[in-house]
């Protein structure tokens, strides 16, 4: 048990938040990842080529940031986003390092042992801090679970350029139209503008 992981929603299995992580040359960069919460440990498994595995070997921090903005998800998937989704916290070390403004809450994380290298880090997380901004009710939507299955086969499609990910993602209009708001509908439409 780790009721203050379990305070910012980090329960056991994987949750996909959005991570923050700042270049050894301070250009801010945010990424959906899953925190893998097993055996009382909070691990990452990190692939190469991506800015926040050099940023995390950089560095040595990230922070998860919780948030449900659907397009936020695309955004941070597909592209780099400017600087105004972030905001600065300053560090025990005094140094400045990104969040996401509009995350509902955010940890900060040390990152240690790392292992792997090659085409996968594996990295161990110790909480520095964090902070609670808000907590809302929120029904599971099937629209919005939908658009994460949906970025994910978004992000292969980017790598491997399969035309099967296109098939799977167009699978998921259905359900996305049938149970999703205007935002979840605009965050699909999203994907396809960004690929
Ligand atoms: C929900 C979700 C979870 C993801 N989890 C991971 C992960 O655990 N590890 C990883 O390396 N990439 C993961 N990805 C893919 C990265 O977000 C993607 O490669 C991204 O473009 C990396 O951005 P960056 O170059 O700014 O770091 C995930 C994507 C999504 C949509």
């Amino acid at each position: 048990m780790n009721p203050e992981l379990d305070r910012y929603g980090l329960w056991e299995g994987i949750n996909e938040v959005i991570v923050t992580t700042m270049s050894p040359d301070g250009r801010s960069n945010a990424a959906p990842i899953g925190i893998i919460r097993r055996n009382g440990k909070l691990t990452v498994r990190v692939y190469s080529g991506s800015h926040t595995y050099t940023n995390i070997i950089g560095t040595g921090l990230l922070a998860a940031n919780m948030v449900y903005d659907p397009a936020l998800f695309v955004r941070c998937a597909l592209s780099d986003v400017s600087e105004e989704v972030f905001e600065f916290i300053t560090t025990d070390d005094a140094r400045n390092f990104p969040v996401i403004s509009d995350c509902c809450a955010w940890m900060l994380f040390n990152v240690e042992h790392i292992s792997g290298g090659g085409n996968v880090l594996v990295v161990e997380l110790k909480p520095i801090t964090g902070m609670i901004r808000y907590q809302e009710i929120r029904p599971v939507n099937r629209a919005f679970n939908a658009i994460i299955e949906v970025v994910i086969l978004a992000t292969r499609y980017k790598v491997f350029k399969m035309e099967k990910y296109l098939i799977e993602i167009e699978a998921y209009k259905y359900i996305i139209h049938k149970c999703g708001g205007s935002i979840e509908k605009k965050a699909y439409e999203l994907v396809f503008r960004l690929l």
